[in-house]
């Protein structure tokens, strides 16, 4: 039996639902049921009525997953599969950065761990995060973390004033506004998306057409019919883009953009996954309860 038909046939034996991030493997985009950024997959977690949900994602996406729908069995095919970015904060720096700014809200991206979303009023994706900061009473400080590139993106968009941590996606970060200036020049027809997680999402503004969480940049390739398009965000966003309209030319700004936490899961490890029913995610109670109010606010916007 191939690897595909041994998951596909545990993945009925277990009545479980696969959702995969649009920077997985194409193999593995292609044999789960929904496929999508961060947002789409938090809400799709939530209303899941499987027993068992398998995140082909990295550990915040499936902890998030099990916090918004406490009762399901939440799979992380690779414990490996963490996140940088989400590693560049803990809930104890966090309460300390609280402690100097009292009063302040504090919005939290998604990719952070349960600890820091449960000391945190709000949590927003990179979809949302600029109207999740507009529903902010305009006279609230806010705290924004831990995205810097993210956090320096909205303050300009909302002409919020917020004080914005200092951490970055090393894969996203390494993209520089000289890279895209010069992919420009050599595809000058070509429209430029950027992911606002970019190093140069914010300097190199002039060069980017739009500034598209990964869905967004799903959405944009349906409608496009622009020849070519350069995408400045991890490469396994291509094959969906590529599948969904093969008349434009999908190209990266950077072929060497590539997470390797997010390549970690590959179909054997969803396959031993599914049959063995590992690896577990709990979230312990109490950091649960705190942590789904902001999270609720997160999927409501
Ligand atoms: P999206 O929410 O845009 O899918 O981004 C998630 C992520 O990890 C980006 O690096
Ligand atoms: Fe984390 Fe960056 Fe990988 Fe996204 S691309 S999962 S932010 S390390």
């Amino acid at each position: 039996m191939s690897l595909e038909a041994e998951v596909r046939r545990l993945k009925e034996e277990r009545n479980a639902l696969l959702l995969a991030h649009n920077y997985q493997r194409p193999e593995v985009q292609d044999i789960s049921d929904y496929v999508g950024d961060s947002l789409y997959l938090s809400r799709t977690a939530m209303e899941a009525d499987r027993p068992v949900i398998l995140f082909a994602g990295v550990r915040f996406m499936a902890e998030t997953a099990k916090i918004l729908n406490p009762t399901k069995t939440v799979l992380l095919p690779d414990l490996k599969a963490g996140c940088a970015l989400s590693d560049s904060i803990t809930a104890d720096q966090l309460r300390s950065w609280k402690s100097e700014h009292p009063g302040a809200a504090v919005v939290a991206y998604v990719n952070t761990s349960a600890e820091v979303k449960a000391e945190s009023d709000y949590c927003c994706t990179s979809s949302n995060a600029i109207r999740v900061v507009n529903s902010i009473p305009a006279d609230q400080e806010i705290l924004f973390l831990p995205d810097m590139f993210l956090g320096d993106y909205v303050r300009r968009q909302t002409g919020r004033k917020m004080h914005v941590w200092v951490g970055d996606c090393p894969v996203h970060a390494k993209m520089r506004p000289e890279d895209l200036a010069r992919a420009r020049s050599e595809h000058p027809r070509a429209t430029v998306l950027a992911h606002p997680e970019c190093g140069c999402s914010t300097q190199a503004l002039p060069h980017v057409d739009q500034v598209l969480s990964t869905d967004g940049m799903v959405r944009f390739a349906k409608e496009t019919h622009d020849p070519e398009v350069l995408v400045a965000t991890e490469v396994g966003i291509l094959h969906r883009m590529r599948q969904i309209n093969p008349t434009t030319q999908f190209l990266p700004i950077d072929a060497g953009t590539i997470c390797p936490y997010m390549k970690e899961i590959d179909l054997g490890d969803i396959r031993d996954s599914l049959r063995d029913m590992r690896h577990v995610i709990d979230v312990p109670p109490n950091v649960a309860a705190r942590a789904r109010r902001a999270l609720e606010r997160m999927v409501a916007s």
